[in-house]
C-alpha cells in the first residue's frame, strides 16, 4: 500500500475487516506515524482537545476469581491482601476532587458478599457527601470497575453515587476469542466466567442509567489480529460508551508463564495501533490510555493519547498499597506519589498538544449523544 493509499483509507469511516486488520499489522514506521495523527486527528474533531483524569483508587486486592492472568488472583498466596478503610477512600477522593480531576474510580479484585456491596455502597455515599461543592455541584463523577455483580447492586450502588450524569462501569471482556476466553480462565481447574454472564452484565449496567466501558488485553500470546477485529465488532455492536485495552503482560504472580508475552516493542505497536483503530471505527467514544502501556515504555501513555486515547487514569491509591496491587510485572509508578505524578503527567500532556478538562465530568460524547444530554 502507498502512503496516498493508506492516507485515503485511514480517512473512511465504515471498514471492512480486511482493512482493520491490515491497519493493525502496521509496523513500517511512517506508516505508524500516518495512523497516529489520522487518530489523534479524527479525536480533535469528535471531541476537542481535552483529555480527563479519574483517579483510580484501588481499594482492595482481595479477589475470588483465578483469572490465569491476573497478578491478584485469589491463588496467588505469595501475595499479602488489603482493604482500605472507608475513611481512607474518601481522603483519596476527596483529594482527587481537589486536584480538578472532576471524576474518581473505584477498582478492586471481584466480591459479591454482602459485606463488600455494603462497603462499597458506603464509600459511594460519603464520597458523594464530601465532594459536592461550588465547582463541582454534583459531586465527583463515579467510575466503578468491581467486575460481574446482580442488577440490584448495580441498582444501590448506582443510587448511593448520588450523580448519574457522571456514572460509569468499566468491565472488561479480555477477549471475543471463546477458546482463548475459557483458556484465561480456567483457574484451579475450573472454568469461573463467561461472556455471556458480562455481557448479560452491561444490559443490567445500561438498564441503571450506567455509561458503559469495556475492553480487552492485546497481544496475548495465541490471539490473532482477527481476533482483535472481531474485538472491535463486538464493541461496536454492544455500543459501548467506553474503552480500555492495553497490552498482555506477563505476570509473576498468574498462572500463564509458559505462554510468554510478545516482545516489548511490536507489543506498543500494536497496542497503540489498536487504540488508533478504535478511534477510527468507533469515533465519540471515551479511550483510556492504560497504565500498563506505560509498563512498557516510560511515555507510554502520552503515546497512547497521541494514537486517540481521551482518558488517564492517574493511580490514588496509597503508597504502601500499591506493590500490592500489581496485576502484571512492571507496573510503574509503585513507588510514586501521586502529587509527584500529576504534575509530572500535565506537563507530559501539554507537551503532545492536549488539555486536561479540570472539574469536567467527561462523559462520553457518544453517550451523550444516545441519552440526548449535553455537556
Ligand atoms: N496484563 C495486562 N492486563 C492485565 N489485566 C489483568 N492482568 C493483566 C495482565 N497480566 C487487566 C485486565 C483486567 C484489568 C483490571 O486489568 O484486562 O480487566
Amino acid at each position: 500500500m502507498t502512503h496516498e493509499q493508506l492516507s485515503r483509507l485511514l480517512e473512511q469511516t465504515e471498514w471492512s475487516d480486511e482493512d482493520i486488520v491490515r491497519v493493525l499489522a502496521l509496523t513500517d514506521p511512517e506508516d505508524c506515524a500516518l495512523l497516529q495523527q489520522a487518530a489523534y486527528r479524527r479525536t480533535t474533531a469528535l471531541m476537542g482537545n481535552n483529555v480527563y483524569y479519574r483517579g483510580l483508587i484501588e481499594l482492595s486486592n482481595v479477589c475470588t476469581y483465578d483469572c490465569r492472568y491476573c497478578g491478584i488472583r485469589k491463588g496467588n498466596h505469595a501475595l499479602k491482601r488489603y482493604t482500605m478503610t472507608l475513611d481512607e477512600v474518601v481522603e483519596q477522593a476527596v483529594w482527587a476532587a481537589e486536584q480538578g480531576y472532576g471524576s474518581v474510580c473505584l477498582q478492586a479484585g471481584e466480591r459479591d458478599d454482602p459485606k463488600f456491596v455494603d462497603f462499597v455502597t458506603r464509600c459511594l455515599r460519603a464520597i458523594h457527601e464530601a465532594t459536592v461543592s461550588d465547582t463541582l455541584p454534583n459531586g465527583v463523577g463515579i467510575t466503578l470497575s468491581l467486575g460481574d455483580q446482580t442488577p440490584e447492586v448495580y441498582e444501590q450502588w448506582a443510587q448511593a453515587s448520588g450523580n448519574r450524569m457522571a456514572l460509569r462501569y468499566l468491565s472488561r471482556f479480555e477477549t471475543s476469542n471463546p477458546a482463548l476466553f475459557e483458556m484465561l480462565h480456567t483457574g484451579g481447574g475450573k472454568q469461573q466466567k463467561t461472556l455471556e454472564k458480562r455481557f448479560e452484565c452491561f444490559n443490567s449496567l445500561r438498564q441503571s442509567g450506567y455509561q458503559v466501558g469495556t475492553g480487552v488485553m492485546i497481544g496475548i500470546p495465541g490471539q490473532t489480529l482477527e481476533d482483535l477485529c472481531k474485538d472491535i465488532r463486538l464493541f461496536q455492536q454492544l455500543d459501548v460508551d467506553m474503552i480500555g485495552m492495553g497490552p498482555y503482560l506477563m505476570s509473576q504472580g498468574g498462572d500463564l508463564q509458559e505462554i510468554g508475552q510478545m516482545e516489548p516493542e511490536p507489543l506498543l505497536q500494536l497496542s497503540l495501533n489498536m487504540i488508533a483503530v478504535v478511534r477510527l471505527v468507533m469515533g465519540p467514544v471515551n479511550i483510556a490510555a492504560a497504565t500498563a502501556l506505560q509498563a512498557i515504555r516510560d511515555d507510554g501513555r502520552e503515546l497512547g493519547i497521541m494514537y486517540g486515547a481521551n482518558v488517564v487514569m492517574p493511580n490514588l491509591s496509597p503508597q504502601s498499597y500499591r506493590t500490592g496491587y500489581q496485576l502484571y510485572d512492571n507496573k510503574p509508578c509503585v513507588n510514586d506519589g501521586p502529587m509527584q505524578f500529576a504534575s509530572e503527567l500535565e506537563r507530559r500532556i501539554a507537551a503532545i498538544g492536549r488539555d486536561i478538562g479540570w472539574n469536567k465530568p467527561g462523559s462520553s460524547l457518544r453517550w451523550c449523544q444516545r441519552v440526548g444530554v449535553e455537556e
